[in-house]
């Protein structure tokens, strides 16, 4: 056995998280995607099955109230709120990333708007996943802002007295690099502007700390490290003393003070239902409750140090396996500025893909899940590796840089 399997072995003896990964189903392949699609979760097919036959199928309607279907988005919310530190009473599920973006982000600019009118200026994310920054640009447009899009570092220089909104990313989908969520909150505040933070590859990988830094507005998916299946609902965080006026763009009868009123005019309820539009997709939604019950008893700062340690462990073993020059890590080292993924750049310049000669980052990783390691690629040249702590272990890392050593070879 090589040293670096017999470090993997000790780790994972010494591993207080190892037994979690009873509670998911997998087999021996090495998945290192579930910041794109988290496992499936022992206890979801049960629920589900539930579900559909007694909740529906017996009970029907009766399951709004007395299966407790309509206060749904909130009870989740509540669950997932001290995942992402949170108090209760602050989140809801429901719908997807993309629409919370966009209920968040007009909502910051009236919200600024409500202390300074002549905000005009919505600063996002210039590296940020698509979506967010197609409807920060439509967001733009519907409030009369001009967009302008920034690095993260660049941040600061950019805020202004006419900054409305500021749309950010904790960790980048692509480098796996994590943001300094504190300062760059104060350094949105300090402008008078209102922030709107991206969570989808921080929740449920480290702790963010929504409550104590004062961050305004938070949004999130739920299928990437909080396991909620393919196309989960996401959430929404409206910090509490902003509730009463967090002022929707999407308000549906589902955030009405009196929804079976029918009434024409909208009033809308007090709290994070606010957040709410309409009818919750109740089949996703209980199956991402039935999947955070694996979060019972797990500290979110044990899932961070073990991901630091997956991390650092995997990078020793790309270092001693792969040979120079054929990978070039685009994920910080430092600890702070590190998420829980690895990105490794495997370009044409380090390897070219004329007939004969090395494999390109997509063929790469076409092999890799061949082998049983299963990542994935995203253009143009970048291998990405997840690691999900409560069920990637570090036996899963070596094996996972050993065979990317030989599909490289
Ligand atoms: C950072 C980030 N934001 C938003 C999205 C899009 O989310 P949705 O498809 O749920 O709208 C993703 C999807 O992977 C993402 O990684």
């Amino acid at each position: 056995m090589s040293e670096l399997a017999l470090k993997a072995e000790k780790l994972d003896a010494a591993d207080e998280l190892a037994a979690k990964r009873a509670e998911f189903v997998l087999d021996d392949v090495v998945y290192l995607d579930g910041n794109s699609l988290g496992a499936l979760p022992v206890a979801v097919p049960g629920r589900v099955e539930d579900v559909v036959r007694r909740q529906w199928g017996e009970l029907r309607i009766r399951s709004w109230t007395e299966g407790d279907w309509w206060t749904a988005p909130e009870r989740i919310g509540d669950r997932i709120a001290p995942l992402v530190g949170a108090a209760a009473g602050q989140i809801v599920v429901g719908d997807s990333t993309s629409v919370n973006v966009f209920k968040a982000l007009v909502a910051a600019v009236r919200l600024a708007r409500s202390a300074g009118p002549e905000r005009d200026e919505i600063v996002v994310d210039a590296t940020t996943f698509p979506t967010d920054g197609y409807i920060a640009g439509s967001a733009a447009r519907m409030t009369g802002c001009t967009l302008r899009p920034v690095t993260p570092s660049e941040v600061p220089g950019a805020l202004g007295d006419r900054t409305a909104a500021v749309l950010l990313n904790h960790v980048d989908y692509r480098t796996g690099r994590l943001h300094d969520l504190p300062s760059l909150t104060a350094a949105v505040h300090a402008a008078g502007a209102v922030v709107v933070w991206d969570l989808c590859h921080s929740a449920g990988a480290l702790p963010v700390g929504l409550d104590e830094h004062g961050v305004d507005l938070a949004v999130g998916c739920t299928y990437k490290y909080l396991n909620g299946g393919p196309g989960s609902p996401a959430f929404l965080y409206v910090r509490a003393d902003l509730q009463d006026r967090f002022d929707s763009p999407l308000p549906g009868w589902n955030s009405h003070v009196e929804p079976f009123g029918m009434r024409s005019a909208y009033e809308p309820a007090a709290g994070a239902v606010r957040g709410r539009v309409g009818t919750p997709d109740i089949l996703s939604m209980l199956a991402l409750e039935a999947a955070l019950e694996v979060w019972d008893g797990v500290a979110v700062d044990a899932v961070r140090a073990k991901s630091l340690a997956l991390t650092d462990f995997f990078l020793e073993c790309v270092e001693t396996y792969v040979p120079d020059g054929r990978v070039e890590c685009v994920t910080p080292r430092a600890h702070g500025e590190r998420g829980s993924q690895i990105a490794l750049r495997c370009s044409p310049t380090l390897g070219s893909a004329r007939a004969g000669g090395p494999p390109t980052a997509g063929e790469v990783m076409r092999r890799l899940i061949e082998r049983g390691v299963v990542g994935d690629f995203r253009h143009p040249d970048v291998l990405r590796f997840g690691f999900t702590p409560l069920y990637v272990g570090f036996a899963d890392v070596e094996r996972a840089a050993r065979v990317l050593a030989e599909v490289l070879a």
